[in-house]
């Protein structure tokens, strides 16, 4: 039984956030989930998806995953009080999906500027898993160094990368198999029907 924590932050890519958060409401695997959305996380989530996840009543997890959940908790991020704030609050991992450059910053030079950040300073303190999936190109040599910085600590930079060896035919397939990915970090099980077996495999099933 899993708690986890859901940062979304103003990178491009809140798809990945609304179908790991989908995912995290059906796993019976979990049982909490916290989760922060930063302003201009609010903001990207607009723009990307045309919903309005702005405060933390029950109506933002409904536009998020179309569902109510009580298992979801919606923190507000200037809330550096909330639960996630403490190490004395066991939370299994956080994700932060997408990590903008500049969330990663602050979390790569220990600045806690607000609830995201402070939570992932605390899983790095309390030396429980963080998985950071950010999303930006190009990548300048900041970028680059806050990540091995981050990744020299056991910070999992998992970048929000499609990939293309299980043929997806749509959008929904190329996010469904990332998410997989960040399920499997999170230690989440899941049902991956795109996992690949070698292409020894892959020959036998086109022969069929
Ligand atoms: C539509 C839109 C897309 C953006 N995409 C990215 C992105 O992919 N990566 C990134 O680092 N910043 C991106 N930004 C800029 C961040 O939102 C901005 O740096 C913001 O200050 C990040 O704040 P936060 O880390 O508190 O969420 C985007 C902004 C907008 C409005």
């Amino acid at each position: 039984m899993k708690s986890i924590t859901v940062g979304i932050t103003g990178a491009s890519g809140s798809i990945y956030a609304q179908k790991l958060l989908a995912h995290l409401h059906k796993s019976p695997d979990v049982t909490r989930i916290d989760l922060v959305i930063t302003k201009a996380g609010v903001r990207v989530v607009n723009e990307e998806l045309g919903i309005n996840v702005a405060g933390t009543e029950p109506r933002v997890v409904r536009e998020l995953i179309g569902i109510d959940s009580d298992k979801i908790l919606v923190h507000p991020a200037a809330d550096i009080g909330a639960s996630i704030a403490s190490g004395s609050y066991i939370s299994d991992a956080m994700v932060i999906v997408p990590c903008s450059m500049s969330s990663l910053a602050c979390i790569a030079t220990g600045i806690a500027r607000d609830l995201v950040h402070r939570a992932a300073d605390v899983m790095m303190k309390e030396n429980r898993p963080l998985i950071l999936v950010p999303r930006e190109t190009p990548l300048h040599a900041i970028h680059l160094e806050n990540m091995l910085k981050l990744a020299k600590m056991g910070v999992r930079i998992v970048p929000a990368m499609p990939s293309f060896y299980h043929f997806p035919q749509t959008i929904d397939d190329l996010v469904e198999h990332f998410t997989h990915r960040l399920l499997d970090h999170l230690g989440v099980a899941h049902e991956q029907k795109t996992r690949w077996e070698g292409s020894a495999k892959k020959m036998m099933n086109a022969e069929r």
